[in-house]
């Protein structure tokens, strides 16, 4: 019997946006951009259809420019060709009835030279995250990369604002930015691996600086509400040299009073996957959520490991606005459905997540409704 009175069922109002739930599909890499030139295809259309019953889609992270690339098959939204492929991601989850935003990357120092003839990725500065990239060879550790020049800054900040442009023509709802610890910006933003000495370095304002830069230019073209960025403040596994250290908690502070100002689409957070107790962020432990709620004043999503029963707890004592799922959208493409109807989960293949083509991929079938 369909059961609708839960709170993740209910309407909500995202700035000028009515999503019909507070059921987020989460970001989900799939590698199924499967050709040279980093092309969305007509099954990538398909697969997202599927899960447009999700009051949010977004988009699985893409790369804002050639040299953002890191990760084997995953699509670029910075050709007239991807914008093309993208079209037809976006009109068929509109015509499902959904809403999609392009979230836009960039790998930075975590990628491999097998992507750029041979070429070392550029990072903030030369300092190996070590950290592996998939490459077309499989999984290889990352280098020590070269330290980007302000130029190169100032380029990548134009490349996203180039990618929002392009999101925005291929008909997309809103973008999020990709900053989740492994990509470009949490680089800058992490002492272990910003040792530069320039405005883009050093103190607290001056790493994260890019994080406002890349916003304030990406609203230019969108307008804030719909716009949005994620963030991993306490990922300890698979980082490299990127763990939370002491700056991690008045860093993140800083930059939320900033964000509180900016009126964003939602601020989306992903939270710890592992016991925080000994580490330098182990404060977070028992009120993680309500640490982010409290020092920020905007729309905040909530992310990692929530089911059925968590997400409404969380959205009915007040502490998020939004949850977002990644891994149940795998094998589940109908999440909302078997939230209203309570019909158990589908578990995914894990050999098909990343590889496997058309296998594990748009054919995991919906419940049957009684
Ligand atoms: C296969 C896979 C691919 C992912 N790709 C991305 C990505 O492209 N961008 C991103 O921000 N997060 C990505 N994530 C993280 C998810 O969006 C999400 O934050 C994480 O899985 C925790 O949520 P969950 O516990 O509901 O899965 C990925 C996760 C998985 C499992």
């Amino acid at each position: 019997m369909k059961h609708t009175a839960q709170p993740l069922l209910e309407k909500y109002q995202l700035g000028d946006l009515q999503l019909k739930n507070k059921i987020v599909m989460s970001s989900l890499t799939r590698g199924r951009a499967t050709n040279a030139e980093l092309i969305p295809t007509p099954l990538m259309a398909e697969y997202y259809a599927q899960r447009a019953s999700a009051g949010l889609i977004l988009s699985e992270g893409t790369w804002v420019n050639s040299k953002s690339i890191g990760f084997i098959n995953v699509p670029g939204i910075y050709t007239e060709q991807q914008v093309e492929g993208w079209k037809l991601v976006t009109k068929a989850v509109h015509d499902n009835g959904g809403l999609i935003f392009s979230q836009l990357g960039h790998i930075g120092s975590a990628s491999h030279p097998d992507f750029f003839n041979g070429e070392l990725p550029a990072g903030p500065s030369a300092i190996n995250p070590q950290t592996r990239s998939f490459t077309p060879e499989g999984f290889k550790d990352s280098l020590t990369p070269r330290e980007l020049t302000i130029a190169e800054i100032k380029q990548t900040i134009q490349d996203y604002k180039h990618a929002a442009k392009n999101a925005k023509q291929a008909g997309f709802d809103g973008v999020e930015v990709h900053a989740i610890v492994g990509m470009l910006i949490p680089q800058f933003l992490s002492p272990a691996t910003n040792q530069r000495t320039d405005e883009y370095g050093g103190n607290i304002e001056n790493r994260s600086r890019i994080v406002f830069e890349i916003l304030d230019a990406i609203i230019e073209v969108w307008g804030s509400t719909r716009v949005s960025i994620k963030f991993t403040p306490v990922a300890l596994s698979n980082v490299g040299i990127m763990t939370p250290d002491e700056e991690t908690i008045p860093t993140f502070k800083y930059i939320l009073k900033r964000l509180s100002e900016y009126n964003l689409a939602y601020l989306h957070i992903v939270g710890p996957s592992e016991d925080l107790s000994g580490t330098p962020v182990a404060d977070l432990q028992d009120n993680y959520f309500s640490h982010f709620r409290q020092n920020y004043s905007g729309r905040l999503m909530a992310n990692l490991g929530f089911t059925q029963e968590s997400g409404n707890a969380i959205l009915e004592e007040g502490t998020a606005d939004l949850v977002s799922f990644g891994a149940p959208f795998i094998a589940n493409p109908d999440l909302a459905e078997r939230f209203a109807y309570n019909i158990p989960l589908s578990e995914s293949i894990q050999e098909t997540i990343y590889t496997g083509g058309e296998s594990g991929y748009a054919d995991y079938p919906k419940a049957e409704l009684v």
